[in-house]
């Protein structure tokens, strides 16, 4: 029936080329997600020749290299890391046994949800950001915007293959789905309400694949842990690409900072009127940022107390981040951990069996990992002798996920009332006009070399082509 050579066309180290049942499925699947790909993929760049990575092997030589190619014909690649040989599980109630390579019948349906829930944020993440290249502040970010988003669709690739590959027919029309839904669609929207929020701009953009990525790569890091060998080994190779997309937040936040630090000591104010009026974005305004991603990321680790998040555990689905470092017995029953509650009007402690709290526990983690870096960002201000410093709001502040949705709290951490809620919203989160503002700051600026005025140029170019390299060309 097709022709497609599946090794040349779609780089694999899963046998694809031998094993039929995953080709026919993998026959019907691709044309839908080029199909997929043309309609919801980034807005009018199908004829680009984008500088991307392609990963064609696992190893160092492989899973990195770079060349111009059309989006379009990128080759999504299918990879699995080498299995260890004799893993055995290593949490749970099935702790010492061996992995399975096959998906048990008992957990069908929850692995079957998890792979699913998981492969449904990596299509949404690329329609939020598809009409981002038409506002891009370079060359540069435009390349590492199509960069993130054929990886995002590569991750796609990943799961799928696993629901092809181990759940038969429900998995295929699983496959078919993560096709159908859409990102902010009122009748059909993706799973998770982080992946229906719009990526209106360049500054939310850098914020999500700071924070929102950082989420992809705390519940990868949980999934890798898995006994269920193939999905370890399907995660563990996303991360290694997740860290880019990790460094494309990291460091374009920290370059409007180092642009709007320039302003400030050049102009000798810090007045956030006078930066709007230079044309940068002002600290405040990249506070609220801060405090608008953070809040809504850490809601996609699910309610405090989940008996799911027990089950997944238990069962070996899921661990904890960095499972194997840990010194505990790694089954964890009779012990507990804190969650938050609301206690006479204030924020309190309160023990539950630590089972339960297994989504506590990985937004904990999450949250030490993420305020890293802004420290980081901190040093950026240090280094240009200016006070002012960012912070991460309080984990109980603008959450809409589990009991602290039903309080309103400030940045600090303060239960407050509705009204003064309503008086200070404005001050904490993104408002109608800061949005306006930093939109009115978009526009199109990808001749090489040239940077926006309200982003600094990175410190150097990707895979060690300079700065001013043509990273794309528009043809
Ligand atoms: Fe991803
Ligand atoms: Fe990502």
């Amino acid at each position: 029936m097709s022709s497609i050579d599946y090794d040349e066309t779609i780089p694999n180290n899963v046998n694809l080329s031998e094993d039929r049942t995953l080709k026919r499925a993998l026959e019907h699947w691709q044309p839908n997600y080029l199909s997929w790909w043309q309609d919801m993929g980034p807005d009018g760049s199908h004829n680009f020749d984008v500088y991307l990575r392609t990963a064609v092997s696992v190893d160092p030589q492989g899973w990195a290299q770079f060349g111009h190619v059309k989006m379009p014909d990128y080759r999504w690649g299918i990879f699995l890391n080498p299995g260890e040989a004799d893993r055995k599980i290593h949490f749970g109630d099935h702790k010492g046994e061996n992995v399975w390579n096959d998906v048990p019948g008992e957990y069908r349906a929850n692995l079957r949800r998890i792979i699913v829930t998981q492969g449904d944020t990596e299509p949404a993440s690329v329609e939020q950001q598809r009409h981002l290249g038409l506002t891009a502040p370079s060359q540069y970010d435009l390349r590492n915007l199509f960069q993130v988003n054929v990886e995002e669709g590569r991750h796609l690739w990943a799961m799928v293959y696993l629901l092809h590959k181990y759940f038969g027919r429900d998995g295929r029309e699983e496959a078919e789905g993560l096709l159908e839904r859409r990102s902010g669609q009122e009748d059909n929207p993706r799973i998770l309400q982080a992946f229906n929020e719009a990526t209106p701009d360049w500054l939310s953009f850098f914020m999500f694949t700071y924070f929102t990525d950082r989420d992809g790569k705390f519940q990868l890091c949980a999934l890798a842990e898995s006994s269920f060998d193939p999905l370890a080994r399907t995660t563990k190779f996303m991360l290694t690409e997740e860290a880019h997309h990790m460094f494309v937040g990291e460091s374009g936040v920290g370059r409007v900072i180092t642009r709007t630090a320039q302003m400030i000591n050049e102009l000798k104010t810090d007045d956030p009127a006078k930066l709007r009026a230079a044309g940068v974005i002002d600290l405040q305004t990249i506070q609220r940022y801060i405090n608008f991603h953070f809040s809504v990321t850490i809601d996609l680790f699910g309610a405090d107390e989940s008996s799911n998040a027990a089950t997944f555990y238990s069962t070996g689905l899921k661990g904890r981040y960095e499972e194997g470092k840990r010194m505990d017995d790694h089954v964890l029953k009779g012990q507990s951990y804190h969650v938050l509650e609301v206690r006479n009007g204030q924020l309190a402690n309160k023990e539950v069996p630590m089972l339960n709290a297994l989504n506590e526990v990985l937004r904990d983690d999450y949250i030490k990992d993420s305020v890293a870096g802004v420290e980081r960002w901190n040093k950026i201000l240090d280094k240009a002798g200016i006070s002012f410093r960012f912070k991460a709001p309080h984990k109980a502040f603008h959450r809409n996920i589990g009991p602290l949705a039903a309080v309103k709290v400030s940045p600090e951490g303060q239960v407050i009332s509705d009204a003064e809620w309503k008086a200070n919203v404005d001050t904490w989160l993104p408002s109608a006009g800061d949005r306006a503002y930093v939109a009115s700051l978009m526009g199109r600026c990808v001749e090489p070399g040239k940077f926006a005025n309200w982003i600094a140029p990175p410190v150097m170019g990707i895979n060690r082509q300079p700065v001013d390299f043509e990273y794309v060309r528009f043809n």
